[in-house]
């Protein structure tokens, strides 16, 4: 929050995305009896206490919340399930007209578990400890609820984009109400910060980045801040290379996270005299660990630490990572004195 806040800290502080999953045997404990990932997402208690465990064994900075971008399709009314293996699954949109059978007035009940979640983790986290909401940004959820799952290249929803942006327009419309009013609401169930992710946003043409990535997003923003003015957002553009720039530059914006392929000294001369920034170490490096790791963290906190900075990954952590390498990630940062 202080780094967020303009305020000067010592050293940067660090949280991982994906920081509860897989990798944490406690993690896989709670997970086997949970019955499906969404039962996970949607039991308070469960989804607090998988929230909680990466703080208790690393002592991050901040926590996020133990839910899923793809929460929101799922609410409007187009199931969502994931199978091992393969990962999200969803009856696709094939029509303009199937946009009618998603209901927004279904969301808050739907998502009512991951407030009363929010809630819990705020009594038990510790005071020092930010605590982290989010929600995937309309371009990214939309892929998955045009192509039903994970895709390749994206050719569903980028032809109907492309062909018929009024159309697609209307499902994005829909998003952007519907993802502003989750964030509000985990505001006011006690999170601290958001983090809006863009994963897919790298996929997009000129025009279509400023149609679909930058445009929502900043109604986004406008709409949360107009509730919620003090709350910091943190915006993840993946893969959108010198294109950051304008995500950075977008009204109420606080911080960008950094995918691991852009250039730290453009980021130092165009990026961290406007936002925080936060990333970028590839997740590949957190599982190989050793020397190397070592070296790309400290290239990485010479270059960014000078300057307002979140220590973060590229992009999630991976499931096979073992767990030493993050205590020592983790013991190179909190001590690093650049
Ligand atoms: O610790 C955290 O970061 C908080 C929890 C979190 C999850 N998903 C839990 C999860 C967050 C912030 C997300 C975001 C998310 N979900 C994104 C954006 C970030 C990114 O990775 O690009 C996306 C695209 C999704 C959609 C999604 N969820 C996919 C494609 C998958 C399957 C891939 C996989 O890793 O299995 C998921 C499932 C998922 N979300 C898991 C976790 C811990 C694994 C499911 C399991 O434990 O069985």
């Amino acid at each position: 929050m202080e780094t967020l806040n303009g305020l000067p800290t010592g050293r940067p502080p660090i949280w991982l995305m994906r920081q509860a999953g897989r990798y944490l045997p406690e993690y896989r404990e709670v997970r086997k009896d949970a019955g499906t990932f969404l039962d996970l997402c949607y039991t308070p208690d469960l989804a607090a206490e998988v929230t909680l465990q990466p703080i208790r064994r690393y002592g991050f900075d901040a926590a996020i919340i133990f839910s899923d971008i793809l929460v929101i399709p799922d609410a409007l009314g187009q199931p969502v399930s994931f199978r091992e293996g393969v990962g999200p699954v969803l009856e696709e949109i094939k029509a303009v007209t199937e946009l009618t059978s998603l209901d927004e007035n279904r969301l808050s009940e739907h998502l009512y578990p991951v407030y009363t979640a929010l809630r819990t983790v705020r009594t038990e986290l510790p005071g020092d400890t930010t605590l982290i909401g989010f929600a995937g940004a309309p371009w990214t959820v939309a892929t998955y609820m045009v192509e039903g799952g994970t895709s390749r290249d994206f050719a569903k929803t980028k032809c109907w984009a492309f062909s018929a942006p009024g159309e697609f327009g209307q499902l994005i419309d829909i998003l952007v109400s519907s993802i502003t009013n989750h964030l509000i609401s985990q505001v006011e169930a006690g999170a601290d910060v958001l983090q809006i992710f863009d994963s897919w946003a790298g996929m997009l043409p000129e025009t279509a980045f400023d149609q679909w990535c930058v445009d929502p997003i900043t109604r986004i923003v406008s709409g949360v801040k107009e509730k919620q003015p003090e709350i910091p957002i943190i915006v993840f553009p993946r893969l959108a290379g010198h294109r950051y720039l304008k995500v950075a530059e977008i009204e109420g914006v606080a911080a960008v996270s950094l995918d691991q392929t852009v250039s730290l000294e453009w980021v130092q001369k165009n990026l961290q005299n406007k936002v925080v920034v936060q990333g970028n170490l590839d997740p590949i490096y957190l599982l190989a660990g050793g020397d190397a790791m070592r070296a790309e963290a400290e290239r990485i906190l010479k270059s960014l630490s000078p300057g307002p900075f979140i220590f973060n990954l590229g992009h999630g952590v991976l499931p096979p990572t073992p767990l030493d390498n993050v205590s020592e990630l983790c013991e190179i940062v909190t001590g690093w004195q650049g």
